[in-house]
């Protein structure tokens, strides 16, 4: 079957089963041919809470499934490959226990991207694209922030009056971008706009003139009057913009910024799981009682 006919077949599939796909804008880009929602973990999350079908198939990575579950649990949800977020696994439940010792009587928060375990005993989450609202939503002066060291750089950056003690996870996939990359394609680009994540690391954020979660950097693309990007993060959003607006120049850092995790679903995945069910995701009770109050507090603001 080629693209076109799996994506009949699967449109048609979901209907039948009153099944919703769920995608992240890191998705290899066919996905989008089926996704009847592509964007941010914030995104994702916000309309996975209030679905009403039945089953939710979640183009994604393992703690978004397990998010969706938590925020839904009365509704089915699968992921085609089970495959986890490099950043979210470098954090467990002993370590974050650890970390809370080690750092007393602090509000913890924690970055989406972590397992439900460590959301069951942190305080409040955030996304990329709410890190600094949420964290000063707290009014402390002082945070622990778990996994990622480097969006837990960019909220100290924006609220330089909280101290913010981080758990030194990172992204191994930002990682790999370097100040030296940018500034060679702004060699080449004198003229382009630097679209950063604040998962890269500091040097890069520091060159960038927005810095944003993939549905804001898109957001900006879109409204900007600008022609031309270099975009700082995975190529998945690289190519959506590319699609989306051929009049723009829409500079790639390298083809090798991309998320090996993200990059494992296709649509013979997708049908696959529609027909047969295979992946469900399952929380344990009492870790989901407790991550739902973590999410619930960071949807509400
Ligand atoms: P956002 O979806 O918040 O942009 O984060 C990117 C990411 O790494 C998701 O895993
Ligand atoms: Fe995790 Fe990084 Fe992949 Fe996002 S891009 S899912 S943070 S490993």
């Amino acid at each position: 079957m080629d693209k076109k006919e799996l994506a009949e077949k699967i449109n048609k599939l979901k209907k039948e089963k009153n099944a919703i796909i769920l995608a992240h804008c890191y998705q290899n880009i066919e996905i989008d041919l089926v996704a009847d929602f592509v964007g941010d973990s914030l995104g994702l999350s916000q309309l996975a809470a209030k679905t009403n079908a039945d089953k939710i198939i979640f183009a994604g990575v393992y703690f978004m499934a397990e998010t969706a579950k938590i925020l839904n649990p009365a509704k089915k949800v699968y992921l085609p490959n089970i495959s986890g977020c490099d950043m979210a696994d470098m954090i467990n439940l002993e370590q974050i226990r650890d970390f809370k010792a080690k750092n007393p009587n602090i509000p913890t928060v924690c970055y989406i991207n972590s397992t439900a375990a460590v959301k069951s005993e942190c305080d409040i989450c955030c996304t990329s694209s709410n890190a600094v609202e949420v964290v000063k939503s707290l009014n402390s002066s002082e945070v622990l922030f778990v996994p990622d060291k480097y969006l837990a750089s960019w909220v100290e950056k924006n609220l330089p009056n909280v101290k913010i003690t981080a758990y030194q996870g990172y992204c191994p996939t930002h990682f790999k971008i370097s100040a030296n990359d940018i500034l060679t394609k702004k060699k080449e680009n004198p003229n382009a706009i630097v679209l950063s994540h604040p998962e890269c690391r500091n040097e890069v954020v520091e060159l960038s003139d927005f810095v944003g979660s993939t549905t804001q950097m898109m957001a900006y693309c879109k409204k900007s009057s600008e022609k031309e990007f270099i975009v700082a993060t995975e190529l998945g959003v690289v190519q959506r913009l590319q699609r989306d607006y051929p009049d723009k120049k829409i500079i790639p850092i390298s083809k090798e910024i991309f998320c090996p995790s993200m990059k494992e679903n296709t649509l013979e995945d997708i049908l696959y799981t529609l027909e047969n069910e295979n992946n469900e995701i399952t929380v344990d009770d009492e870790v989901a009682k407790k991550a739902i109050n973590c999410i619930d507090r960071m949807l509400k603001i």
